[in-house]
């Protein structure tokens, strides 16, 4: 199905009420303090908006709240990736679809950074593929916009804090309007 940006923001508002996996916030406030994160980074708009709709993919199609803690992967880095190119292209689209990689590749390439992960992200690592090996490691971050979505991995680790105050959905529709159209 394709979307438009008013249904991509319209699925977060209305949908994103869901707790977002084994974690203690919804599905909106975690995208939220993401793009909060990429904001106060000084990003560009599309890392802001990949920020922001990193996790769309739990929220299209018939939603996989809870099927990481079954040992089911249901992708949602592939299925969020492929909503969001067609409405804003790959700088949006590739390090969404990268940022679970991403946390195969901090846990080989970074010391500690295993052990800071939540609960729900070592689960969900392990039908993920677990971390990477050495080669993996370096196919990855030669890939077009790893380095956007180590970044964002790092926003989607840290945007776990409950009751945190964001800006709210619709001061980052304007970010989205200055991303060139694709759809
Ligand atoms: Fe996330």
């Amino acid at each position: 199905m394709r979307y438009t940006i008013d249904e991509l923001f319209g699925l977060l508002e209305d949908k994103g009420g869901s707790r977002y996996g084994g974690e203690h916030l919804s599905q909106l406030a975690h995208a939220l303090q993401s793009a909060q994160l990429a904001v106060e980074a000084g990003d560009p708009a599309s890392l802001v908006i990949a920020s922001l709709m990193h996790d769309i993919g739990h929220l299209v199609g018939k939603g996989d709240e809870g099927l990481a803690e079954k040992g089911i992967d249901a992708r949602h880095e592939t299925s969020g990736a492929l909503v969001l190119e067609q409405v804003f292209g790959e700088a949006v689209a590739a390090p969404v679809r990268l940022h679970v990689d991403a946390k195969r590749y901090l846990c080989f390439a970074e010391a500690g950074y295993w052990d800071s992960l939540s609960r729900g992200s070592k689960v969900s690592l392990q039908v993920q593929g677990g971390p990477f090996n050495a080669e993996e490691a370096k196919a990855f971050i030669e890939l077009p916009y790893a380095t956007d979505a180590v970044k964002l991995r790092r926003y989607d680790d840290l945007a776990k804090v409950k009751d945190k105050q964001t800006p709210a959905l619709a001061e980052f529709r304007n970010w989205a309007s200055r991303l060139p159209a694709h759809a």
